[in-house]
């Protein structure tokens, strides 16, 4: 499956899921490892690597900028880096696809470097908005010549030495946050972002095991976060923690179908993504955590989920950063349950790979379920654990979640719930139709 070939995919009603799993890599930690590695003076070694399209444009992007990147017979990846400053020119335009998280990091990364870079993507990237990166990387020299709007393709030229900045964050977006502190890595003196709302801190994590001076303090204006740059970053070995973001479409797919029992192994639950986890439990879902330890500076556990009759619930705003990608799958569980959830304060999604409170909007009238559409979210009556209709179609609009999301819908349809393009779905989760297939017992000979 490939994200640029249409897979147009009808899911009907299934039954239970039962079995045990593994999800992919983060996809957040995947990315950040090979462009940490890449920026590293040695080899570092990373096992786990999410292998979807999104972290493949990192990786080819880290190699057009001189970085070695191989996947070895094992499954591990090895990088040696180029040392933070020795970022070469790429040659050609370094094409992100549909990868909000390589542009934006990238962005921040070539603007400490005196080279100059284009930066393309496909439909969907081409229309997010890149101008909240490109604001503060200019306040630090860098220069852009971008398309209507702040938006790709856009070519920039860093500036070493860069001038570090304060800044505090206009929007919660932790890649805009990275981008800064990565651009802040190879600009001399002390780089701050002050996030007044805490979004994931895989950066900050990171950035100090690979050896960065890097703190965070609380402030009354909220986290403040400060990297010494011009940074010597040392090679790691890296085992990057299951995707919370992937394992949610099981916790919501096993939460919905009667019978499910599943047991998602090694999911990481840093408590800046697992917001999705939160709100399933207070619609009553049965999720239970076993065997919490720590994976690469990362808490894990593996996640035994079973089905569970949900009840509607006023989803709380201030759980918006920690669950940003869960809201698609939220959705679904908020169909089935019983009442009208209501989920406000979450109008980043309307600027995501699509406009996700439109497009899940439409997907989920489309197959009977009623909602109302805020500018800022959604309000769901469910079905109080019956089936939906279903029968209706979804246009994925280049989104994997929207996709996955209505794939989990599907399972709880009176009739299929047809998908007008699946293919996104290789962007983040290449394996999720086998795992599909696996949980719910279609792939053993007849
Ligand atoms: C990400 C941050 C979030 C999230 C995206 C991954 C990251 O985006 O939606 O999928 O890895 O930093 P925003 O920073 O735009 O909220």
């Amino acid at each position: 499956m490939s994200a640029s070939t249409p897979f147009p995919f009808a899911i009907d009603a299934r039954g239970p899921l039962r079995g045990a799993l593994t999800v992919p890599g983060d996809k957040s930690i995947s990315h950040r490892s090979l462009m940490f590695a890449g920026l590293a003076v040695g080899e570092s070694r990373i096992e786990g690597l999410l292998e979807g399209e999104d972290v493949l444009a990192t990786a080819a992007a880290m190699r057009a900028m001189g970085a070695t990147v191989e996947r070895h017979d094992d499954g591990a990846w090895h990088v040696w880096g180029v040392g933070v400053g020795g970022l070469l020119q790429p040659e050609t335009a370094l094409e992100m696809g549909n990868s909000g998280t390589s542009t934006r990091l990238l962005m921040g990364l070539i603007a400490s470097h005196g080279i100059t870079a284009t930066f393309t993507g496909d439909a969907s990237l081409s229309k997010r908005p890149m101008g909240r990166v490109i604001d503060p990387l200019s306040r630090m020299g860098a220069e852009f010549t971008s398309s209507p709007g702040g938006r790709l393709p856009l070519t920039m030229r860093g500036l070493n030495p860069a001038v570090p900045i304060d800044y505090t964050l206009p929007v919660a977006s932790a890649q805009v946050k990275s981008a800064v502190l990565l651009a802040g890595l190879n600009a001399p003196g002390i780089t701050r972002v002050i996030e007044p709302i805490a979004t994931r801190d895989h950066s900050e994590r990171m950035l100090t095991g690979f050896g960065a001076e890097l703190s965070v303090e609380d402030s009354p204006q909220g986290r403040v976060i400060s990297i010494r740059g011009e940074a010597e970053l040392k090679p790691q070995q890296i085992t990057v923690p299951g995707d919370p973001s992937s394992a949610a479409f099981w916790m919501v797919a096993a939460s919905i179908v009667p019978g499910s029992d599943v047991t998602i192994a090694n999911v990481g639950l840093n408590p800046t993504r697992t917001g999705i986890i939160t709100a399933l439990r207070m619609m009553g879902a049965d999720i239970a955590e076993i065997d919490r330890r720590v994976v690469g500076g990362e808490p894990v556990a593996d996640l035994r989920v079973r089905h569970a009759p949900l009840s509607a619930i006023q989803v709380p705003a201030d759980l918006a950063p920690s669950m940003i990608d869960e809201y698609p799958a939220l959705f679904v569980a908020a169909a089935f349950a019983d009442g009208r959830t209501i989920a406000r304060g979450a109008d980043e999604l309307r600027v995501k790979e699509s406009d996700r409170i439109a497009a899940m909007a439409a997907a989920l009238s489309n197959n009977g379920v009623a909602i109302e559409e805020f500018e800022d979210g959604l309000a769901i009556t469910g079905s109080a654990g019956k089936p939906i209709a279903g029968g209706g179609a979804v246009a994925s609009k280049l989104d994997h979640r929207i996709a996955m999301s209505m794939v989990v819908a599907g399972l709880g349809a009176r009739a299929p719930v047809r998908i007008d393009d699946a293919a996104p779905v290789a962007t983040s989760y290449p394996s999720f139709f086998t795992t599909l297939d696996q949980l719910t017992g279609r792939d053993e000979p007849a």
